[in-house]
């Protein structure tokens, strides 16, 4: 059975530079208060209504497929992952599909709805497809406009200055190497704590009925449903919440764990790792688990500094400007974690 290989790299992230002195502007906190508790000093924010999270998508694709040495139309999968899609429905897959001119319809798209640890989940997936001969050149693709649903009042200040936009992407075919490719990956999850860390509304939760029917309408309650009122977006329903100290508590245990799992699956130690890619959630997390595991600096990747959390595509955007900068070469073994939102959480093992 072939391994599956990262045949080709790419990120892109908007122009538009937001600092934390932009968003001082806004709402009420310093930039000595986000660098201390998170590390980030600036994020990227899309520019409205010419940017979205499938059109950053497929500028980070174009570059994987270019490298690759593949055009468009070999691709035959596209895994989207994203929590920031276009639409409500269709999924930022078949968008990605029509803005990469993919016309033919030999091609499967699905998209991925798991938040911050989406591009791992998407890596696995994709793994199996590979592995068992069905796609040979599948297009995994982490991307996010968080700029355009953020309360940027102070009642939103603990999500808001957390996060930016920006969008990476991968190829990935079969290789006979047996010293190449993905080893191993190991998934988890935890709905326990589903809405600690949420974007509840609009969802089917609310259960409305137009009152012009008789299907469950209920006067008592509130409009919402699929869709938002007015209310709701007063009262800060339509905006991410998060339990931060919940969410840093459980991450700072369960990464280590993960990836001790992987280490663990193939017979390695901490050490033999030469490239460590957190999920960029804060940076504190990533010095906790690098502590953790005994890894110098340069072996760690980290640009949360610069790009803020953008979610699904931190891992693809933070491995590429690793590949670009030349930290990782043939033979490297890589190591991918993520935790977030579900809870859900994961890693791989990537012999470059
Ligand atoms: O990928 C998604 C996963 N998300 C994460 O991994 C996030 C994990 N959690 C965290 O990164 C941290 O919990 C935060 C950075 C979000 C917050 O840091 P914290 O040290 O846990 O702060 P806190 O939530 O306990 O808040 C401390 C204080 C509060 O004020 P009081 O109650 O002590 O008066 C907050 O209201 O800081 C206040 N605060 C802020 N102050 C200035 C919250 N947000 C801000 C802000 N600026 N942006």
């Amino acid at each position: 059975m072939p391994r599956t290989k990262i045949a080709g790299i790419g990120f892109y992230v908007p122009e538009q530079v937001v600092t934390n002195h932009d968003l001082m502007r806004h709402m009420e906190t310093t930039d000595e208060w986000i660098q201390e508790r998170s590390g980030i000093v600036e994020r990227r924010y899309a520019k409205r209504h010419e940017e979205t999270t499938s059109s950053l998508g497929a500028k980070a694709a174009r570059i994987a497929i270019e490298r690759a040495g593949i055009t468009p139309a070999d691709v035959d999968f596209i895994i989207f992952a994203t929590l920031s899609p276009d639409y409500f429905f269709p999924g930022c897959g078949v968008l990605l599909q029509r803005e990469l001119g993919i016309t033919h319809t030999e091609i499967g798209a699905l998209d991925i709805r798991n938040q911050c640890s989406g591009f791992v989940y998407g890596l696995t997936v994709a793994d199996q497809f590979v592995r068992s001969g069905m796609y040979k050149n599948i297009l995994l693709v982490g991307a996010e406009v968080h700029s355009m649903g953020l309360d940027y009042s102070t009642r939103g200040r603990n999500v808001t200055v957390l996060f930016g936009d920006g969008a990476g992407a991968v190829i990935l075919q079969p290789t006979d190497d047996a010293n190449q490719g993905i080893l191993t990956s190991k998934l988890h999850s935890d709905g326990t704590h589903a809405e600690q860390l949420a974007l509840i509304n609009p969802g089917a939760h609310s259960g409305y009925h137009d009152h012009n029917t008789d299907f469950g309408y209920d006067e008592s309650l509130e409009f919402g449903g699929l869709f938002l009122t007015e209310k709701m977006v007063e009262d800060g329903m339509a905006f991410p919440v998060m339990d931060g100290q919940l969410v840093f508590k459980t991450a700072v245990t369960k990464f280590p764990e993960v990836i001790k799992e992987v280490l663990d699956d193939q017979g390695f130690t901490p050490a033999d790792i030469d490239l460590f890619i957190p999920h960029q959630a804060n940076l504190r997390i990533s010095q906790f688990v690098q502590k953790k595991l005994g890894l110098p600096d340069e072996k760690v990747w980290n640009n949360i500094q610069r790009f803020g959390n953008t979610t699904a595509a931190t891992i693809p955007i933070a491995l590429c400007e690793a590949w670009e900068a030349g930290k990782v070469k043939k033979g490297d073994l890589i190591c991918i974690a993520a935790f977030g939102s579900g809870f859900t959480w994961g890693a791989s093992l990537i012999r470059w």
